[in-house]
């Protein structure tokens, strides 16, 4: 028997009756998105967004399939208008399709997609980045996942060591290098922190170099000094999607006293943070200057991208280094291997020029005013859940918002599975909220009235969720 089924059988007959109105009603409002996903799934292989399978749930188990999107709202494909707060996993900071995304977009098409000869925004978008960033040298990749996989590579080349660290908790995306969960926890310190494959597939010989340890503990400094000469890099995400309150400054400043004292590469992932906390990211939010950063999402408009910024002592291994024509000088580093057909892309540069054009145009204040409608959003939710007695305490960084502290194991990603909370995510989209698991993302787009729907939405959810006997007290 599996947990699922044994849940089913724990379900009262209030929370039974509960959940097959909500089924029911569910069905009826997203009709097509389920019978396009039953269509298609001998064919389509997919893992879109849906967290853990759980019987539960079973017959609300799709995607909402969506048909249109513009600003802060998005239309399925049985026409519902949802106010979304997935927001593209953290890409659309300025809401849907924004009119100087899709201008610089259609620019580009006009001109056409030349991937092979240089792109000509290439050099203006990695000044601009090195502008906000305050990182030397610029590399860029297609994904987020390809920028981690990239800095983790040039750390290793710089160094000469091959152990990295990373922090239970992080998701560095799909990397096998990456891939990686604390291993089991022994009394011996080699074997308590050296990391397990999250999944089949991912080989042990392949994650036998990474170092899984605690975030914000300082017993991770005194084992990161431990292997401190075999260690290439300490890769960061400095404020964690599935733990939004867990802002660790201190220990942020003390990673990077400790890595400069060593020779350790340390690696920002900034792909959630990045453009979003502050125009320079987390990095210039803690005062902490990074070795490598990771970026991509915001900074891409749309367009798939992934960013590796640095320090030119790294990025050199990209391309040798820096040389001029008309004396002697020739690229002198050592390269790594660095390499990808669709790097660079032209449609993905437009968007990304104009996305950083108009990040420096409005300063700091685009972020601050977003990031304090987020904080005001977070407070009336927790106050809300407080009065009412509602186990969910929220917790915000810059325009990322969620549960403070979700059951987060690096296998399950983002996934929470938590009934009630599951629920409540229905609930929600039942009352057209879009959102991924239980945290999500407000742009410059949601207005007022967006979020003040957003909070009434989730009033009602829970007083219907009380009602047929979950989140209770
Ligand atoms: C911190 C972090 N790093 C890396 C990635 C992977 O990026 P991508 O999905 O573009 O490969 C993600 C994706 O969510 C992320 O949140």
């Amino acid at each position: 028997m599996t947990s699922a089924t044994r849940y089913v059988a724990r379900l009262t007959l209030q929370q039974e009756k509960h959940l097959g109105d909500l089924i029911t009603r569910y069905n009826q409002q997203t009709k097509k998105s389920k019978q396009l996903s039953q269509t298609y799934r001998p064919v389509l292989a997919d893992n879109k967004n849906l967290g853990e399978f759980n019987f539960l749930f079973k017959e609300m188990y799709y995607p909402i399939i969506a048909q249109r999107s513009l600003g802060a709202k998005i239309w399925d494909v049985d026409d519902n208008e949802y106010v979304d707060l997935m927001m593209g996993l953290g890409i659309n900071l300025f809401g849907h399709n924004p009119p100087f995304i899709k201008e610089a977009l259609t620019e580009q098409l006009d001109k056409g997609i030349q991937i092979g000869p240089q792109s000509e925004l290439a050099g203006e978008v990695a000044e601009l980045i090195s502008e906000l960033t305050g990182m030397e040298r610029i590399a860029f990749s297609n994904t987020g996942t390809e920028a981690v996989m990239t800095a983790i590579r040039i750390a290793r080349a710089v160094t000469g060591r091959n152990k990295i660290v990373i922090f239970s908790g992080s998701y560095h995306g799909h990397f096998d290098g990456t891939l990686v969960k604390a291993g089991t926890s022994e009394q011996n310190l080699d074997v308590s922190v050296q990391g397990a494959p999250i999944s089949p597939g991912v080989l042990p010989n392949f994650v036998k170099d990474v170092l899984v340890l605690d975030y914000d503990n300082p017993q991770s400094l005194e084992i990161i000094k431990h292997y401190q000469q075999e260690l290439a890099a300490v890769l960061v995400v400095p404020v964690q999607t599935s733990r939004p309150g867990l802002q660790p400054k201190a220990f942020l400043q003390q990673l990077r006293s400790l890595t400069l004292a060593a020779n350790i590469t340390l690696i920002f992932d900034e792909m959630v943070t990045g453009f979003r906390i502050h125009p320079g990211g987390a990095q210039a939010y803690f005062g902490v200057q990074a070795d490598i950063a990771t970026y991509g999402k915001i900074v891409g408009g749309g367009m798939p991208i992934g960013v590796i910024a640095g320090k030119a002592i790294y990025m050199d291994t990209i391309d040798g280094g820096i040389w001029n024509y008309g004396d002697n000088s020739y690229p002198q580093t050592n390269k790594t291997f660095f390499a990808g057909t669709f790097c660079k892309h032209p449609l993905a540069m437009a968007a990304a020029r104009a996305v950083l054009k108009h990040l420096k145009a409005e300063g700091p204040s685009l972020q601050e005013q977003l990031n304090l409608r987020t904080s005001q959003f977070v407070a009336s939710l927790s106050t809300y859940f407080q009065e009412e007695e509602v186990p969910i305490r929220m917790a915000n960084f810059g325009s990322l918002f969620g549960p403070a502290a979700l059951k987060n194991h690096a296998s399950e990603g983002n996934t929470f599975t938590s009934s009630g909370i599951d629920l409540l995510r229905y609930q929600l989209l039942y009352r057209k909220v879009h959102l991924l698991g239980a945290s999500g993302y407000l742009s410059t787009a949601h207005t007022v009235q967006n979020i003040d729907y957003v909070i009434e939405a989730v009033k009602e959810s829970v007083s219907e969720l009380r009602q047929g006997g979950f989140l209770t007290t």
